[in-house]
């Protein structure tokens, strides 16, 4: 495949990507020296009830890797592992835990069944970060852990017999793309309900094992993100915003009566567009979104243009999760089933994708600009960044000039993790990065997946590079590149 814009680590110099960066929207800058731990990533911060000494955060990243009823596999415990060995302060919800077996989006995510001993699992996982931490030399820092807690939703596809999807409401574009044909999909009340429940069991199990916070998550379209834009359900989970977040309060009490102390964080895609898919010559565009004004069917999405983004919204639900006493907040963007371009940057498009409607730097800039508008909107929240790892090696100087300025509290990190997870130890001991493990994009983590394989850095990471899995990944790409 022909990569048609240039990539940042294709620039001979930072002044070269500054310059590029620069111009790529208003304010946008970088530093162009970094200052390791003296500087803005090293300064301390209070975070979930401790005072954390750096503004790196590990993004969750799940490896399609679990056992079929939920634990994880070595595969799982190597990654978590290395979450440890970046040295990141927070380590932001791990991966995606499913609250029931119905709820997963693969058939190996890790879930809570009832039937197997969910705490020693996730005791385990929780070893293995501070195991990692001791070996890079991060064992006495302070640091702080959550478990992401998550409904798969529209996106449910909990065996290999394929998807199971089930909705928050009907959607005029997803349903036909995901298999739902049925007013009978669409959750009731009482499930709806009930799977509440399933959160609060989770986050108690969490709790006892000593995890810091958890992640209510509400984001890239899975259940909880869906329901805060359940503009046309009916009934007291649909319509009006207090209705279409009542599910969640519900569950954030829940989670507050059972474990008190437990500290609650909320990752949410806090703005979104009209769902993407190929268009002329292959290249993502939203199709069709003319036909669905005004349009009813998403979270932070301009009615009129969903095509673009609205704060309006989203801003009233920071505002909300504030006068909760909810402080910490990771802030995503869209979905990677729908518009993968904004939400994951890349060179490479995953096989499910598009080609980049845009220079990839643009998605990552509409990530920053979305933190920056919500920082300055409710400063009190502390506040993690996504969407950098297409910054590839300027990654720091972009990161660096973001907290300098107070624009997001900390970086958080995806798919740089999966193939040079000690990216922010390095930068914080002031060392070189290594620039052979640099992320190049080039979504083959992303690619397994959907085609039932699991997930890893199959270009970088040795570990990966010789399992079959990768051999297959390469076919795959090959048959679409025909
Ligand atoms: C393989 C893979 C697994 C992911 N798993 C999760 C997940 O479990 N929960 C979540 O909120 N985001 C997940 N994400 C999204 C990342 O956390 C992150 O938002 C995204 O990769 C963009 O950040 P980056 O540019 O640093 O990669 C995943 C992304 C990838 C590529």
């Amino acid at each position: 495949m022909s990569i048609r814009y240039t990539p940042p680590g294709h620039v001979r110099d930072v002044e070269a990507f500054r310059a590029r960066w620069r111009a790529t929207g208003p304010g946008l800058d970088c530093d162009v020296a970094l200052e390791g731990a003296d500087g803005p990533l090293g300064s301390p911060i209070e975070a979930f009830g401790k005072r954390l000494t750096n503004r790196w955060a590990v993004h969750p990243m799940e490896g399609w890797d679990g056992t079929t009823d939920g634990r994880p596999t070595d595969n799982t415990l190597r990654r978590w592992r290395r979450f440890g060995r970046s040295g990141a302060a927070l380590v932001w919800g791990g991966e995606a835990f499913a609250v029931e077996a119905g709820g997963r989006a693969n058939p190996n995510q890790l879930y809570g069944d009832p039937a197997v001993d969910v705490a020693a699992s996730l005791a385990s996982l929780r070893d293995e970060v501070v195991a990692g931490r001791a070996e890079v030399g991060y064992g006495a820092e302070p640091f702080a852990l959550g478990l992401q807690l998550t409904h798969s939703g529209r996106f449910a596809r909990p065996t290999a017999a394929g998807p199971l999807p089930r909705v928050a409401y009907r959607h005029p574009v997803l349903d036909a793309r995901f298999g739902v044909a049925s007013d009978d999909l669409v959750f009731t009340d009482i499930e709806l309900e009930a799977i509440a429940e399933r959160f609060v069991d989770v986050a108690r199990i969490a709790h006892e094992v000593g995890y810091d916070f958890v992640d209510v998550k509400c984001c890239h379209g899975y259940l909880l993100h869906e329901l805060l834009g359940a503009h046309t359900r009916d009934g007291p989970y649909g319509g009006s915003f207090e209705n279409r977040t009542r599910l969640f309060r519900g569950i954030v009490e829940g989670v507050r009566d059972a474990c008190p102390g437990l500290e609650i964080g909320c990752r949410a895609s806090i703005v979104d567009t009209h769902p993407f898919a190929a268009g002329d010559a292959g290249v993502g565009a939203p199709v069709g979104w003319e036909s669905h004004l005004p349009y009813r069917y998403g979270f932070g999405v301009d009615e009129d243009d969903p095509r673009r983004p609205s704060f309006e919204e989203p801003l009233a639900f920071l505002r909300m999760l504030r006068g909760m006493d909810i402080r910490v907040v990771n802030l995503s963007v869209g979905s990677p089933y729908y518009n993968p371009h904004i939400q994951r940057p890349a060179t490479y498009p995953p096989s499910d994708g598009y080609l980049p409607p845009d220079d990839p730097l643009a998605g990552v800039a509409f990530h920053v600009d979305a933190v920056r508008r919500c920082k300055q909107a409710v400063p009190e929240l502390v506040v993690v960044g996504s969407g950098y790892t297409y910054l590839q090696e300027w990654l720091p100087y972009v990161a660096q000039f973001e907290v300098r300025h107070g624009h997001a509290d900390f970086v958080g990190i995806g798919r740089m993790m999966l193939s040079y997870p000690e990216l922010p130890a390095d930068v914080l001991a002031g060392r070189p990065l290594q620039r052979k493990r640099v992320c190049r994009t080039f979504s083959d983590c992303t690619t397994g997946p959907r085609h039932g394989m699991l997930s890893g850095c199959f270009p970088l990471d040795d570990h990966y590079r010789s399992l079959p899995e990768a051999g297959r990944i390469k076919q795959v790409k090959k048959e679409l590149d025909r």
